[in-house]
């Protein structure tokens, strides 16, 4: 795979989030801990809303012909945004607060595997590299735009209004 490779980037961003979300266990103090928090929700959107941009339009044009993977795929971001936002209901450090980072962690782990199950070798099968590395350039100009979730609303999209603009 080559640098530029979206799949590459994403696969590298997915686990990214995953260290992220183990290593918050270790971190000491609330302040730390909230920062950290906040670091993660930001890339949780900028992730989704990344892939929203570039990455799902993309396999709507070469596949997922029934449109279910994307479909999904939207759900799945739109509970990642409410489980990450359901966490500021929450003092920071408090067993509710723990809960509710749990339940985003769980909703994330799902929705990435299901992407790498199911999403990403679909989109490698049917793009050529050419395009797969325009699509990671994108990813990464995406990223630099949007740090941390600059710009980005965080609002939950509906899945069937998405599908329409994009195929
Ligand atoms: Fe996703
Ligand atoms: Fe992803």
């Amino acid at each position: 795979m080559s640098d530029l490779d979206i799949v590459a980037l994403v696969l590298q961003e997915h686990q990214a989030i995953r260290r992220t979300f183990s290593s918050l266990e270790s971190i000491q103090g609330t302040d730390a801990l909230a920062k950290e928090w906040q670091e993660l929700a930001d890339r949780l959107e900028v992730h989704a809303s990344a892939e929203e941009s570039m990455l799902y339009p993309k396999l709507l044009r070469v596949g997922d012909d029934d449109h279910a993977d994307t479909d999904d795929a939207i759900r799945d971001h739109n509970d990642i945004r409410d489980t990450a936002h359901a966490v500021a209901d929450h003092e920071v450090g408090t067993d509710a607060w723990w809960d509710a980072v749990r339940a985003c962690q769980e909703s994330n782990e799902h929705h990435l595997d299901e992407e790498e199950r199911d999403v990403l070798p679909e989109l490698k099968e049917k793009t050529d590299q050419a395009a797969l590395d325009e699509l990671g350039v994108q990813w990464l100009a995406f990223h630099e735009e949007h740090e941390s979730a600059k710009g980005l609303s965080g609002e939950d999209k509906d899945p069937e209004a998405y599908i329409e603009q994009n195929t």
